[in-house]
C-alpha cells in the first residue's frame, strides 16, 4: 500500500476560516425557487409560501450566505417586476433558461427567506441588459431606511426595515457569449467601475464583486481579469471565479483530481490581481469570490437542450449526485479552504433542485443529496484558523491534470476550543493510502470522530425512494497513538478526522 504523510503544527497559520466560504446560490433557474425554497400550499410551507422542510435542511447544511437571483437569469432581470402586490407583477419570458417567470417571488420574499434561513444575502445585479441607474435604484430600494420614493415603496411593499445588503455582484459572467448583454473586458470594466463608484457614493462600506472569468477554460481568461481590474481596482473588493466539474466517460482519476484545476485557477487569478495591483502601485489586495462552483453534468444538459416549450419552473439540471461526486465536492471545499488567505467568499451552485445539495418533490418530501454531506460536515467542523500543512505523498498520473499529489488535504485549528479538524481526499481511483499525520506540535491528542464518504459503491445516489443511500459512515481504521493519527484511506474517498487536544 502507498504511504501518505502530513505534518500539522498550530504555529503555521494560513488565515482564519472565512464563514462566507460556506455560501450557496439561489437562482431563478429550473425549480430552485419555485417548488424549491418557495411552494405555497406545500404541507410544510409557512404563510409566505416558504417550505419549512427545505429551510430546516438549509440550516443543517450550514450555509452562511446565499447569492441571488442569478446567474444567467439576472442579466435579463428587472428587479422591479418582483416587488409590490403579487397580483400586479408582470409575467415575463426568461430567455436564459427558456422559462416563464411569474415574478411571484422577488427581492422582499428572498430577504424574508434569508432571515428565516439565517444566511447573509449576496445580491447580484443586472449589468447585461441594464446598467448604473437600475443598480443604484435597487440599492436605494433595498438599503435606504425611508423618506425617498424607492425606500418608501419598499416600506409600502411590507418590508419596513432596510435590508442592509452588504455584498453585491456587479453582473454575472459578462465574459460569456451566452450572457445577455455580453461585453468585452473593456466595455464591462468601464461599466462595472462607474456602477461601483456610484454605489459607493451611496454607501462607501459596501463589498463589491467584479465579474472574473466564467471558467479557466475561457479564451479570455487572465486577460479579462487584468483589463477589468485595471478599470475597477480602487472601487471593488473582490473578483469572481466560477468552475464546474464533471466525470468524463469513465475517467474517474481525472475527475477525482478536479480540485487541481480549481487550485491553479485560484493561484492564477491571485497572480493576475496582484500584477494589476503592482502596476497601479496599490497596497490594496483584491480577493476572490468563488461564487459558483460544483459538480455539474452540464454537457448532458447542453445535449438534451433547454425545454422546447416555455413553462413555469421546468426541471433543469436536476443532477442526482453519486458518492463519487460527493468525494469531488469534498475535495473542492478542501481547496477553497486551503486558499482562505485570498478566497474570502464562495457559493456552491446551487442550493435546491437545480445542480443542488437539496432535492424536493412538489407537494412531497425534501432530501439530502450525497454532496450535502461533505458540505455540511466541513461547514460545521472547519472552525478557527486554516493551517498550512507539510505534505509528503506520492504522485498519481491523471489523463487531464498530469501528475497530481494523491492526497488533497486541509486542517483547521480552533485554539479556543482546542479542536483540530483534518479533511483529506484520496484521489487514487484504485488504491488505498496508509495515512499518517504527525501532530507533535499539539501535544497529546484524542480522536473524537472520524467519518468517511465514498470508497465503495461510487455510483450510488440518494433518491426520493432511498434518500439515505449515501451517508457518511464511521472511519473504523483510524487510531491515534499519542501524537500520531493513522488511518487507511480507501481509494476514491473523502475523510474527516476530529481531534481534541488534551489539556
Ligand atoms: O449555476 C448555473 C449557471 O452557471 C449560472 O446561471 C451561470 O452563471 C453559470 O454559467
Amino acid at each position: 500500500m502507498q504511504n501518505g504523510k502530513l505534518s500539522i503544527d498550530p504555529a503555521f497559520v494560513v488565515a482564519p476560516v472565512n464563514r462566507r466560504v460556506f455560501g450557496s446560490f439561489v437562482e431563478h433557474m429550473g425549480r430552485c425557487v419555485y417548488g424549491g425554497i418557495f411552494e405555497p400550499g406545500h404541507p410544510t410551507a409557512d404563510d409566505a409560501g416558504l417550505r419549512g422542510d427545505v429551510l430546516e435542511l438549509v440550516r443543517e447544511l450550514g450555509v452562511t450566505a446565499v447569492r441571488y437571483p442569478g446567474g444567467n437569469f439576472v442579466s435579463g432581470y428587472k428587479w422591479e417586476d418582483g416587488v409590490g402586490p403579487v397580483d400586479d407583477r408582470p409575467t415575463r419570458l426568461d430567455p436564459a433558461w427558456r422559462t416563464i417567470e411569474t415574478n411571484a417571488f422577488g427581492l422582499n420574499e428572498f430577504m424574508e427567506w434569508a432571515t428565516k434561513a439565517d444566511v447573509e444575502p449576496i445580491m447580484a445585479m443586472n449589468l447585461g441588459t441594464r446598467g448604473l441607474q437600475e443598480a443604484i435604484d435597487l440599492l436605494e430600494y433595498a438599503n435606504h431606511p425611508q423618506g425617498t420614493a424607492l425606500s418608501d415603496a419598499r416600506i409600502e411593499h411590507g418590508a419596513k426595515e432596510p435590508h442592509g445588503i452588504r455584498m453585491w455582484c456587479l453582473g454575472n459572467e459578462m465574459d460569456g457569449p451566452w450572457q445577455l448583454g455580453h461585453k468585452t473586458a473593456e466595455e464591462y470594466g468601464r461599466l462595472a467601475a462607474e456602477t461601483a463608484r456610484a454605489m459607493r457614493q451611496f454607501d462607501p462600506d459596501l463589498e463589491l464583486v467584479a465579474c472574473g472569468s466564467s471558467g479557466r477554460h475561457m479564451p479570455t481568461f487572465g486577460a479579462w481579469e487584468a483589463t477589468v481590474l485595471e478599470h475597477t481596482y480602487d472601487v471593488v473588493d473582490l473578483v469572481s471565479a466560477h468552475a464546474y466539474y464533471q466525470l468524463d466517460g469513465d475517467d474517474v482519476g481525472s475527475f477525482l483530481a478536479s480540485s487541481v484545476n480549481m487550485d491553479l485557477f485560484i493561484r492564477e487569478v491571485v497572480a493576475t490581481a496582484d500584477h494589476v495591483g503592482a502596476k497601479l502601485s496599490s497596497s490594496k489586495k483584491i480577493n476572490i469570490s468563488f461564487d459558483e462552483w460544483n459538480v455539474w453534468y452540464l454537457r448532458e444538459m447542453q445535449e438534451s437542450g433547454l425545454p422546447e416549450d416555455w413553462t413555469v419552473a421546468p426541471r433543469i439540471s436536476e443532477d442526482a449526485y453519486t458518492a463519487l461526486d460527493a468525494v469531488v465536492v469534498g475535495s473542492l471545499l478542501i481547496t477553497l479552504l486551503r486558499h482562505s488567505d485570498r478566497v474570502t467568499a464562495a457559493c456552491q451552485a446551487q442550493l435546491v433542485n437545480t445542480i443542488s445539495s437539496i432535492r424536493t418533490e412538489p407537494n412531497g418530501p425534501a432530501w439530502r443529496q450525497s454532496i450535502f454531506h461533505p458540505f455540511a460536515l466541513t461547514a460545521r467542523h472547519a472552525q478557527g484558523q486554516v493551517l498550512d500543512l507539510r505534505v509528503d505523498v506520492p504522485m498519481l498520473a491523471t489523463a487531464k491534470h498530469g501528475d497530481v499529489p494523491v492526497l488533497d488535504s486541509v486542517a483547521t485549528w480552533d485554539a479556543g476550543e482546542g479542536r483540530l479538524a483534518v479533511f483529506v481526499v484520496n484521489r487514487d481511483p484504485a488504491e488505498p493510502v496508509a495515512f499518517t499525520t504527525d501532530l507533535r506540535g499539539f501535544g497529546e491528542v484524542r480522536l473524537t470522530e472520524a467519518v468517511l464518504l465514498g470508497g465503495d459503491d461510487l455510483f450510488a445516489a440518494n433518491t426520493v425512494e432511498e434518500p439515505d443511500r449515501v451517508v457518511p459512515r464511521p472511519h473504523t481504521s483510524s487510531t491515534v497513538d499519542g501524537t500520531t493519527l493513522r488511518a487507511e484511506l480507501p481509494a476514491a474517498s473523502w475523510s474527516m478526522f476530529l481531534l481534541e487536544v488534551s489539556r
